[in-house]
């Protein structure tokens, strides 16, 4: 009997245990449709939780909701790699020992590489530093087009051309988020220079809107499935693009269906009518009253904070608008800190090395090489190399993108590591000696009191017995170069680098000028130089990168993502005033109005419709063995859903292994609108041995063929002959085919 007892009061005792642990709340069970677990965790949550969650709490981290088990959410920049941490509510660095990190290349450099592959493994290795390192959120890539070469963060962007931008960011978006953390793809929209890119407000017309500026941020949320999504400090049509009735509750919800989280730039949010109507879901760094600069710790000040829950109690809102926050806020839970599905991470693995070293080499550019003066021979040979972008670390400044990296590989570092020796240098010109940013410090003491008379002298003297010299110049990271918060004011070399250059080259024929920058720069001296090189902003691995290709072991297969400008004459954003660029300031100076007029013609769009020679046209980059593309065919007609498929064949022509970037471009030869001469619409990497031939497909759909129609504010391909062009550059294509759209 007695033992009877004891079971049934066992079973009754553990009874509601099972049936407790039958009752999983649905939001905490990963079985569960996404959608229903928002749905449960949402009404689970009372008033004061639903405020927490849409507003930060500290500098880079928002509440989560500790009652029901889902922690604090984590953002950091950026785009090149994981920010080191910073105190609660500063900008400076909180000193970590654990949290110095790789840093990959500027994103201008992955561009070049044309390689969706590498942008995968990239977004791959970025998202396992992330993860280990607890952030669920990278604010990063960013997808601004190259509008001018003096776009103080055009380093951090993927240049001129939405399709070669869109290829890049999906693969990006999609390697960074398969490790279960959020991408933030920024600036959305139109955020192009820095002077003013709190106050400018953008004039543009539809088709330049959608056919130029929004195509990379409309294929990282419909084909990358981006969950965040950051808005822009500038206004449009005279709201900011933090919360912007148009970009954000139109076009980037409405139209493009994005679910995930609009985060506001930090310090973006300024109205709190407009926070909670037009589309923001997460206010990030506004620090009093919609003020960047003002109290600290002010989080309860944000728009979305007290001001927010207060006009609630006084029914001056429903909670519709925040439920409708707080669901996508719930949806990034359940992606990010609340998938248990998601991988380990790992900080500075060998893996993440071996992509940054590769995506370096594979995205310089081989600019020029008259009389094959590279690669360089070593033996023997006598090498000199110039330039504080020699020795300068590159990872610290610039702004957000600024790192701790765990260890920078200079230039000069990087050829005497694969040559085993020590390399003769000379400083040549003395640029920004500083080091340090938010309290990361580079350690080096670039101070160098010698007039630039003294160091070029030095650098020459050099140079007359030196069998190859090698000139790292370029740009820098420091204010007014490439960096943001400001634009550059000129296209020319800084430091007196013209002169350097050109006296070097008046004493030595095997000179090679290799540009570290994310921007194009004037190059009067350019005929006077066998070899230039770009060199981007290489990261952790640059030395490596760049001695690789310098010295052979690495082909260069890199190809320019934006036009290499003569000046600034030669650009559409520079060819209309003020008005156009910086913009003009309307009465009491608090917006300035900055008109694209320009239109669609941005890059090698303008270029060609001004038949302008550029000194490097988008697309291009040479190798040290050569290729023909030859042979473009139409195959068949275009389909009635408006495929088409092209085939054409890449030959190695030349004695050594290289990659070619095969680039289809495509002209509408009569339209009912003003439409570019052509605009890249595929493209593909190709290996080939000496000698070897390869056909590569390519395929285009409707869209290649369309433009957008202002007037049913749609895409629009009109019926008709096109011309198809296939080429290794936008000025060398080599073979065409026509073909009609039925
Ligand atoms: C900065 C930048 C943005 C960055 C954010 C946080 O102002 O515009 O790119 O992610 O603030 O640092």
């Amino acid at each position: 009997m007695k033992h009877k007892l004891v079971v049934i009061i066992l079973s009754v005792v553990c009874c509601p245990l099972s049936a407790l642990h039958a009752q999983t709340p649905v939001y905490l069970d990963p079985s569960k449709d996404i959608e229903a677990r928002v749905e449960d965790a949402l009404k689970r949550m009372t008033l004061a939780e639903k405020i927490d969650v849409i507003h930060a709490q500290s500098k880079f981290s928002s509440a989560g909701v500790k009652r029901l088990g889902m922690p604090d959410f984590w953002t950091d920049d950026g785009p090149h790699g994981v920010r080191p941490d910073v105190l609660w509510d500063e900008w400076e660095q909180a000193g970590q020992t654990n949290d110095s990190c790789v840093a990959f290349p500027a994103l201008t450099c992955l561009a070049a590489t044309w390689n969706p592959d590498a942008a995968k493994a990239y977004g791959h290795a970025l998202g396992e530093e992330a993860l280990y390192r607890g952030k669920g959120m990278i604010l990063g890539p960013g997808v601004n087009i190259y509008r001018t070469p003096l776009g103080g963060r055009n380093f951090e962007y993927m240049g001129e051309d939405p399709y070669l931008t869109s290829q890049i960011v999906v693969p990006y978006v999609q390697g960074l988020q398969s490790c279960g953390v959020a991408s933030c793809v920024k600036h959305y929209c139109l955020n192009n220079d820095e002077e003013y890119r709190h106050q400018v407000n953008v004039i543009i017309s539809d088709r330049a809107l959608h056919e130029i500026y929004l195509p990379g941020f409309e294929a990282a949320v419909k084909e990358g499935k981006a969950w965040g999504v950051m808005g822009a400090y500038n206004l449009y049509k005279d709201e900011h693009n933090c919360h912007n009735q148009y970009t954000l509750n139109k076009i980037l919800k409405h139209d493009w269906g994005f679910d995930g989280v609009l985060v506001s730039d930090w310090g973006g949010a300024h109205d709190l009518d407009q926070a909670v109507k037009n589309g923001l879901d997460m206010e990030f760094g506004t620090w009093t009253d919609g003020l960047t600069m003002g109290a600290t710790n002010a989080y309860d000040n944000y728009f979305l904070s007290k001001q927010y829950q207060k006009a609630i109690l006084e029914g001056k809102y429903t909670t519709k608008e925040l439920d409708e926050k707080v669901r996508r806020v719930l949806r990034l839970f359940f992606r990010t800190t609340m998938n248990k599905q998601r991988p380990y991470g790992f900080l500075c693995s060998e893996s993440h090395y071996e992509v940054a070293q590769r995506v370096a080499a594979e995205g310089i550019v081989l600019l020029q090489n008259e009389g094959n003066v590279l690669p360089i021979k070593p033996q023997g040979k006598k090498i000199l190399v110039v330039g504080e972008n020699a020795i300068k670390m590159m990872t610290v400044g610039g702004g957000s993108s600024s790192l701790k990296a765990q260890h920078e590989i200079s230039p000069l570092q990087g050829l005497q590591m694969r040559l085993g020796a020590p390399i003769d240098y000379a400083r040549g010109y003395v640029g920004d000696v500083s080091g340090n940013y938010n309290g990361v410090s580079t350690g080096q003491d670039l101070k160098d009191d010698r007039s630039p008379e003294v160091l070029i002298a030095e650098a020459v003297e050099k140079a007359k017995t030196a069998d190859y010299v090698i000139i790292f110049g370029g740009l820098n990271k420091s204010d007014y170069q490439d960096c943001e918060g400001h634009d550059r004011k000129t296209m020319d070399l800084p430091y007196n680098q013209d002169k350097l250059i050109t006296a070097i080259a008046a004493v030595n024929k095997n000179t090679i000028y290799v540009n570290i920058s994310g921007n194009a720069v004037s190059m009067p001296w350019r005929k006077q130089v066998p070899a230039i090189v770009q060199g981007w902003f290489l990261g952790s691995e640059a030395g490596i990168g760049l001695a690789d290709v310098l010295l052979g072991k690495i082909n260069p297969s890199g190809h320019l993502p934006f036009t290499w400008y003569e000046n600034l004459g030669q650009v559409g954003a520079h060819s209309f005033g003020e008005a156009a660029f910086p913009g003009i300031w309307r009465e009491g100076k608090k917006v300035i109005d900055e008109e694209y007029k320009e239109g669609i013609y941005v890059g090698y769009r303008w270029t060609d419709k001004h038949k302008l020679k550029p000194t490097f046209a988008f697309g291009h980059g040479l190798s040290y063995t050569t290729f023909k593309v030859s042979n473009l065919k139409a195959l068949g007609t275009v389909t009635a859903d408006g495929n088409m498929t092209f085939m054409v064949d890449v030959t190695n022509t030349g004695s050594i292994e290289g990659s070619d970037v095969v680039q289809l471009y495509i002209t509408d030869v009569k339209s009912s609108v003003d439409r570019p001469a052509k605009e890249l619409k595929a493209f593909q990497k190709v290996t080939l041995k000496p000698g070897e031939t390869k056909s590569v497909t390519l395929k285009t759909d409707k869209r290649a063929l369309s433009f957008w129609d202002e007037a049913s504010e749609n895409w629009k391909a009109e019926p008709g002959d096109f011309i198809a062009q296939a080429g290794d550059a936008s000025d060398r294509l080599t073979c065409k085919a026509k073909f009609t759209l039925k």
